[in-house]
């Protein structure tokens, strides 16, 4: 397959096509677990055998399963807890790594999320989900997670499956943050996850911007932009404002921080994640929900959310922006699905190479910024009106 690539990017790229070891040797086009069979006895047992191949179904796969997410209380991972307790009701338990901020345990900020409306459905569905709920306190910036050592040896010896989610978000954040966050965290929950005794997949969200750079984005990792391991040593012996000095210099053709450090924790993970089953999944825009729990949910003013009730509003009357440009705007249910779907297939095929996943809507359904503009000034229109402060 033509790759476009050169040098060292086709050397990674081919690379990662022969895979890394850890995993199973084979990778299937479904996830069908095979029932024993006997070689070599005749068409007719061969046909009676594949009658016999099961699929495992999603919720089967996370039947009785350990699950640990991080970034709970952020958009997504709410989204992802929701829909993994309401659709896979027999999974064991979910560890939810949490902080303590504003006051507030890890403890209480878990039950003010699963009070909110996301987790109405749940609710009426499965009213004792909240047992299956461990919140325990982690702050990711802190050495080994702040985890304790009793929380800790609970994780390695019953997780079975990760979903990192946390991350800075703030396109402005300083880079030592950034770093100390979306790639230092990231590497560290990646050294326990290799502690882990049973654990089968590790999955890690990250942005389809992380090589923003480049023109053509395949569903793999790119080589950094940098050596993860030569800035984390660089950025301890430098003083802040020299780190800002030389941020735009490092950043280079990236637009910020942000994106800059997911790119470097892709590289990470792939690196320090080749001994363990890993998947990435890499979502545009992340917008509000399409139809799950219910249309429409979401909680925050990020991104276009912001810009849409903005206008909604009357506030927001005129934009710079390209009629013609993809919005690429993905709904909320859509990226979670495909990240519980994706560990899915993670854990039960075992596929021989790191599953990467380009969560987008890109061309192949694209959505143009001038259609963003005339649906949602029909949508407020039509249903919003007496709630706009003026007239659009
Ligand atoms: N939203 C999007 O449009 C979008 C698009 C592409 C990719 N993504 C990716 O999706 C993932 C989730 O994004 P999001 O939109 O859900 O972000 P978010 O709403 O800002 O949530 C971030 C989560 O990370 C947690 N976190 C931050 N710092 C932490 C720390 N020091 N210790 C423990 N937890 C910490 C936050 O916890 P606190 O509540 O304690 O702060 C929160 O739960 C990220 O990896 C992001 O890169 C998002």
């Amino acid at each position: 397959m033509e790759t476009g690539l050169k040098g060292w990017e086709a050397e990674a790229w081919r690379r990662q096509q022969v895979g890394s070891g850890g995993r199973g040797s084979e990778e299937s086009a479904t996830a069908v677990v095979a029932e024993p069979s006997l070689d070599g006895q005749g068409k007719s047992e061969a046909r009676a055998s594949a009658s016999r191949i099961r699929m495992v179904s999603i919720p089967e796969y996370y039947e009785g399963k350990n699950v640990l997410l991080t970034g709970a209380t952020g958009f997504l991972g709410k989204v992802l807890l929701e829909k993994l307790l309401r659709s896979c009701p027999k999974v064991n338990s979910v560890y939810v790594l949490v902080r303590q901020k504003a006051g507030q345990t890890p403890q209480e900020r878990v039950e003010e999320v699963i009070s909110g409306k996301l987790f109405d459905r749940l609710r009426d569905e499965n009213p004792d989900f909240r047992e299956k709920i461990i919140a325990i306190n982690s702050e990711l910036t802190q050495p080994t997670l702040a985890l304790s050592e009793e929380d800790k040896e609970v994780i390695i010896d019953s997780t079975n499956i990760i979903f990192h989610c946390a991350a800075t978000v703030r396109f402005n954040e300083n880079l030592r943050d950034a770093v100390q966050l979306n790639v230092i965290a990231t590497r560290q929950l990646i050294l326990l996850a290799q502690q882990m005794k049973n654990l089968e997949v590790f999955m890690h969200v990250s942005t389809a911007y992380a090589y923003c750079n480049r023109k053509h984005i395949d569903e793999v990792v790119y080589p950094p932009p940098v050596d993860p391991k030569k800035l984390i040593d660089s950025l301890e012996w430098m003083d802040d404002g020299l780190v800002n000095d030389i941020t735009p210099k490092l950043i280079g053709d990236r637009p910020n921080t942000y994106i800059y450090t997911k790119a470097l924790a892709e590289y990470v993970v792939q690196q320090e994640g080749a001994k363990l089953n890993v998947a990435i999944v890499r979502p545009s825009i992340v917008g509000a929900s399409w139809k799950e729990p219910f249309p429409g949910w979401i909680d925050n003013f990020n991104g276009p959310s912001g810009l849409f009730i903005a206008a909604g509003k009357g506030i927001l009357r005129t934009m710079r922006a390209s009629n013609n440009a993809l919005a690429d705007l993905v709904p909320v249910d859509i990226v979670v699905n495909t990240s519980l779907a994706a560990a899915w297939y993670s854990g039960v095929n075992r596929p021989r190479n790191i599953m990467v996943y380009n969560c987008t809507t890109g061309s192949t359904n694209p959505f143009h910024w001038g259609e963003v503009v005339s649906t949602v000034i029909r949508i407020w229109k039509e249903e919003q009106k007496e709630r706009s402060y003026r007239e659009r």
